[in-house]
């Protein structure tokens, strides 16, 4: 017999981490993200942890899901990824600033671009000798029912207490200059342990091998599992 595929939808609108997700997470599970449901408000990531910024991507949607769509059209869950960079001699800056590391210099409201981001990068660390350039990449995912709260309940607090959390982390080191073009955000500095190359330039099946996000995935996907067992 073959299983039931889970329907997800992926709190993002980053095709690359839609990408990353759908690859490693397979054929078992159907993917949407926020791409097929553009009405979806994007909520203040304002949380200063990882955790807390993908349980408020994941419960906003969820929540609006309920609100906004007949019952027929719920996915079963929603997947929503944070992750950032840490950088030990920044004192694990840029960490949940990430995407808008350069913008907090001008005040600029909202994300920078890669390149702004990676030019900020290799200024801050222009003196800093290779033993002391390590780093690490750090993804929490959060993992929430589309489902409506019992009578009586607040909704954002039942969803909460329905949210798993699953972590995952890559160490490397940032590189004096970016190479490579796969990828997206930091791949062309960052440079995994146990390895010379760039995530830009190692490609992304080698990423998704080792990465913060797919290691993260390895956690959900073991918890999925379980779960289809015991249906
Ligand atoms: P988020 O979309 O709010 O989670 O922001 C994550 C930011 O961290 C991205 O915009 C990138 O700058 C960085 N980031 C997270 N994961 C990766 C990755 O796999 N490669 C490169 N940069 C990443």
């Amino acid at each position: 017999m073959t299983p039931t595929r889970i329907s997800i939808v992926i709190a993002t609108g980053n095709l690359h981490k839609v990408g990353e997700i759908q690859s490693i997470l397979g054929t078992r599970v159907e993917c949407r993200s926020l791409r097929d449901f553009p009405a979806a408000p994007a909520p203040v990531e304002d949380a200063e942890t990882f955790a807390g910024n993908a349980a408020i991507k994941a419960i906003s949607l969820s929540r609006w899901l309920i609100e906004n769509r007949r019952e027929s059209e719920w996915p079963l869950y929603v997947l929503a990824d944070d992750s950032g960079l840490e950088v030990r001699t920044l004192a694990w800056a840029p960490g949940v600033h990430s995407a808008r590391f350069f913008a907090l210099d001008d005040g600029r409201v909202g994300n920078a671009s890669d390149g702004e981001n990676n030019a900020k990068l290799i200024r801050l660390l222009a003196t800093v000798p290779a033993e002391q350039r390590q780093a690490r990449f750090r993804c929490v995912l959060a993992w929430t029912p589309v489902m409506a709260a019992p009578a009586g309940e607040d909704s954002a607090r039942w969803l909460q207490v329905q949210t798993r959390h699953f972590e995952g982390r890559c160490e490397g080191r940032i590189a004096e200059r970016g190479s490579g073009a796969s990828g997206f955000g930091y791949d062309p500095l960052f440079v995994p342990d146990g390895f010379d190359l760039s995530f830009a330039e190692l490609g992304v099946e080698a990423k998704n091998r080792i990465s913060h996000r797919a290691r993260a995935l390895a956690h959900l996907n073991t918890d999925i599992s379980r779960e289809a067992t015991n249906r």
